[in-house]
C-alpha cells in the first residue's frame, strides 16, 4: 500500500486532537509524517519499531502499512503517552505500544526490517544497528553539524552487517530525553543557539567560532541595525543548506533576527555575509571581505549543478552522522 492510501484511511484527528478539541503538543506535521514514512519504504507484512509514539497519528499509518500480517511496536519515553495510545489503537491488534527510553530500541521483539524515529538522538544508538535485520532500513533525525538548525531526516540501510547511508532529507524533530518532556518550548531553535538576545522573540545565531562566547557587542549591533537588500542570487538559502551542511565550509553559520526570520551563509568574528534562508532572496552583509566568501560558496554551488538533498548521503562515523556530496565531490 502506497502511504497516500494509508493517509487516506486512518483520521488524523482522533490520534491528534484531545478531548477539549486542542491539537496534543506531541504532535508532528501531517506533511512531515508522510515525507519520513516515504523514506521508510514499508511494505506489507513487515515488522517496525518506531520511536516517539506521541500522538499515536503516525502508528496507526504504519500499522495500516504494515496490515495484520505485519508487526508494529512504537515505543514512547512519556508513559501518558503510550497510555493514550494502546488505547486508541487497540483495533489494531499487531500494535504494540510500550514506555521505553528510544536510544536502546526495543530488543524484546527484535529483530525489525524498519526502524523510524521521530526524535532525534545525541548519538546513533549501536541498539538500533544490532536490532535492524539485514537489507533492513533505519531512518531518524540526526543533527549532523554542531550548530542551530542542522537536523536532517536521514535514512541508512543494513548491507553486510554495517549501516550504508542513502538518502536525506529537510526536517528535524524534537531531541530524545530521558524523561517525559512537559515544557516543549525549551526546544525552541535558541535553546541550540550559540548567542541568543533578549525578549520574547529574541534574535540568535549559531557558528563554531562563537562558541568560545567572544562576540562582541558591535557585531551584534550590526547584524541587527544592517538592513537587508536584494541579493544577487536567484534562489534563497533554503537551496544551498544541503551543501553547505555537506561541505561543512569553515564560518557556516545560521541565524534569526525577529522581523525578517532565518538566515543562512558565512560569518567570522569581524562580519557576516547572509542571505535570507527562505523568499524574497535578499541578503545581510557586513562588508566585502565577507561577501566575497559567501559568493565564493554560491559560484561553487552553481558550477556543480546546485547539488541539494538528493545529491548528499549521510555517513556514519562512529557514532555520529555526517553529510557528504554523493560521488565524494
Ligand atoms: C514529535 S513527537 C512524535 C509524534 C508522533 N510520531 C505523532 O505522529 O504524533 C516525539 C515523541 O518522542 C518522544 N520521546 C522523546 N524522547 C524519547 C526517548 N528517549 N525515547 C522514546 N521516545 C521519546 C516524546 O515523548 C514525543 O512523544
Amino acid at each position: 500500500m502506497k502511504v497516500s492510501q494509508a493517509i487516506e484511511r486512518v483520521n488524523k484527528d482522533y490520534y491528534m486532537l484531545q478531548k477539549d478539541g486542542t491539537l496534543l503538543t506531541q504532535t508532528t506535521r501531517p506533511q512531515a509524517i508522510a515525507d519520513n514514512l516515504e523514506m521508510l519504504d514499508v511494505q506489507e507484512g513487515q515488522k517496525v519499531l518506531e520511536i516517539g509514539t506521541g500522538s499515536g497519528y503516525s502508528t496507526a499509518l504504519l500499522a495500516t502499512l504494515v496490515g495484520e500480517s505485519g508487526k508494529v511496536v512504537s515505543i514512547d519515553i512519556d508513559p501518558k503517552l503510550t497510555k493514550r495510545a494502546s488505547e486508541k489503537l487497540k483495533d489494531f491488534e499487531w500494535v504494540t505500544c510500550v514506555t521505553a527510553d528510544g536510544r536502546f530500541g526495543y530488543d524484546n521483539c527484535a529483530p525489525y526490517d524498519r526502524i523510524i524515529a521521530w526524535t532525534t538522538p545525541d548519538n546513533f544508538p549501536n541498539s538500533w544497528t544490532n536490532q535492524i535485520e539485514e537489507d533492513g532500513l533505519i531512518v531518524t533525525p540526526f543533527q549532523v553539524m554542531d550548530i542551530v538548525q542542522s537536523t536532517v531526516m536521514v535514512r541508512f540501510k543494513k548491507m553486510d552487517g554495517s549501516l550504508s547511508g542513502d538518502l536525506v532529507r529537510p526536517e528535524g524533530y524534537i531531541p530524545m530525553t530521558s524523561e517525559p518532556v512537559v515544557d516543549f518550548d525549551r526546544f525552541g531553535p535558541e535553546s541550540q543557539a550559540d548567542i541568543v538576545g533578549e525578549g520574547e522573540e529574541p534574535f540568535w545565531i549559531g557558528a563554531h567560532w562563537m562558541k568560545d562566547g567572544q562576540v562582541k557587542e558591535e557585531w551584534k549591533e550590526r547584524f541587527l541595525k544592517v538592513k537587508a537588500t536584494s541579493s544577487p542570487f536567484r534562489e534563497d538559502g533554503q537551496a544551498i543548506r544541503a551543501y553547505l551542511l555537506a561541505t561543512h565550509s569553515e564560518g557556516y553559520t545560521f541565524a534569526f533576527r525577529p522581523e525578517d526570520g532565518d538566515w543562512i551563509g558565512y560569518s567570522t568574528a569581524n562580519g557576516f555575509a547572509l542571505v535570507s534562508f527562505r523568499q524574497p532572496n535578499r541578503w545581510i552583509i557586513s562588508d566585502d571581505e565577507h561577501t566575497m566568501v559567501l559568493e565564493k560558496w554560491w559560484v561553487t554551488w552553481v558550477g556543480i549543478g546546485k547539488p541539494s538533498y538528493e545529491s548528499i548521503q549521510p555517513i556514519l562515523m562512529k557514532d555520529q552522522v555526517k553529510l557528504s556530496l554523493k560521488g565524494g565531490e
